[in-house]
């Protein structure tokens, strides 16, 4: 069966994207030395117990890194002290927060628009998609608007970082690319404190300046805390909502009857938005660590034992979604793993839903004729827990 994926450039191993099924829910790579969960079921049940199911890898970590890297960053940890840290920063992200957003949104958006208006072509990525969300994140967090062009580059040289699940061998002999990752976090770390510095003597109604007066337990948290907190946001709130963009606008182009569908009916926008964190999941895995031995679908996962839930897969499995590898602009209900589930489902969803629904609907008003240029191939990020679209040379005319 050829599918519309195989025109692009994504990362070759993420088979379920090629309309092919695993030939097991779960299966271990010896190579790897990880698990690899491919079946709904079992990715849900997984993301569903963290008691069991760790997110604090670093214990098992080959490399032995300084546990400092990751302090405060609540991705990584598990309750209670998960709960605590998350919500540090939670209301921030509430519904009635991101609504008021809103009108802010639209603003950045007519912006940026207004620079493209008269292009017959560009890069919907470089010019729209990536900038939309880091301006919104970065607003929010407290950064100074002279300083997004600063934090752009830091995010792409983080990109260029390779393979996040390479094998342990693969991982030590890779030093001096360690090293520069490295390099670069400690000098966002150093921004962060600074920034962090600032705001001790001088608060504002910013997220750096809630965090800078939060305390856990009664304890103000640490600079390393602070710093770990503001990257994770900047992290996760800039490259994935510009990955769902570009990729929303793909899947429609690759599959007109949808777009036809969706253009005539606008109020299908917000479900053909799940249907494309679906169908090509900006973040396609997320790892866990066993505490204890356990038993997914039949089969036996010993204790410390790293494991990759691979939502992507998921996402497309037959046993949940009929007709898996169709785009359905209103596929009702849409039970997807595109966000995650349980205790760490994505904090920013609000947000990134709102950004996504405002720019496609901006989008489609503005540029009825937007189609991604056959002349120039999209390319896509080389990160294997990720399916997005890098750079997307589009035509307007
Ligand atoms: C379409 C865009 C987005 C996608 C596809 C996405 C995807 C995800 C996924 C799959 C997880 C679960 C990770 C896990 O279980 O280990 C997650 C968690 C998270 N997301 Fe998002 N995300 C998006 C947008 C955002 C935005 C805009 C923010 C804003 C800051 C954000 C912040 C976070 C954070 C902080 C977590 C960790 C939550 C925790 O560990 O409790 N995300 N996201």
């Amino acid at each position: 069966m050829t599918s519309p994926v195989d025109q692009w450039d994504i990362h070759p191993g993420h088979f379920w994207l090629r309309g092919k099924h695993p030939e097991k829910s779960v299966e271990y790579d010896e190579e790897l030395k990880m698990w690899n969960i491919y079946g709904y079921s079992e990715c849900a049940e997984i993301l569903g117990n963290p008691k069991v199911f760790s997110s604090d890898m670093m214990r098992l970590d080959p490399i032995k890194l300084d546990e400092s890297i990751v302090e405060g960053d609540f991705t990584h940890t598990d309750p209670p002290q998960h709960r605590k840290l998350r919500g540090l920063v939670d209301h921030a992200f509430s519904p009635r927060l991101v609504a008021r957003l809103e009108s802010q949104v639209h603003g950045v958006i007519r912006e940026l628009l207004d620079e493209l208006q008269d292009k017959p072509r560009f890069d919907l990525m470089k010019e729209f998609a990536a900038p939309l969300p880091l301006i919104m994140i970065s607003d929010l967090m407290g950064v100074p608007a002279s300083d997004r062009a600063l934090l752009r580059q830091w995010m792409d040289k983080m990109l260029d970082g390779g393979d996040e699940f390479e094998s342990p061998e693969a991982q030590l002999e890779g030093q001096e690319q360690l090293e520069q990752e490295l390099g670069l976090l400690w000098e966002m770390r150093d921004y962060w404190r600074e920034l962090a510095l600032d705001r001790r003597k001088q608060p504002r109604d910013d997220l750096i300046s809630g965090l800078v007066e939060a305390e856990i337990d009664g304890e103000k948290l640490t600079g390393s805390q602070i710093s770990n907190i503001c990257n994770r946001l900047m992290v996760n709130g800039h490259l994935t909502t510009a990955m769902l963009i570009g990729n929303t606008v793909l899947c429609l182009d690759a599959f007109p009857e949808q777009a036809a569908r969706v253009r005539a009916d606008r109020s299908l926008l917000p479900k053909a938005i799940e249907e494309s964190l679906r169908y090509l999941s900006p973040i396609c895995g997320v790892g866990r660590a066993t505490n204890t031995d356990a038993d997914i679908g039949g089969t036996l996962i010993p204790k410390d034992q790293m494991m990759i839930v691979w939502t992507g897969a998921a996402n497309r499995d037959p046993r949940q979604f009929e007709n898996p590898h169709a785009f359905d602009a209103g596929r009702t209900p849409n039970t997807h793993l595109g966000l995650g589930r349980g205790v760490h489902f994505c904090l920013g969803r609000q947000l990134a839903r709102m950004e996504g629904r405002a720019a496609l609907e901006a989008l489609l008003d503005r540029f009825p004729d937007l189609r991604p240029d056959p002349a120039r191939p999209p390319t896509f990020l080389q990160v294997v827990d990720a399916d997005g679209v890098d750079t997307l040379p589009v035509l307007t005319q």
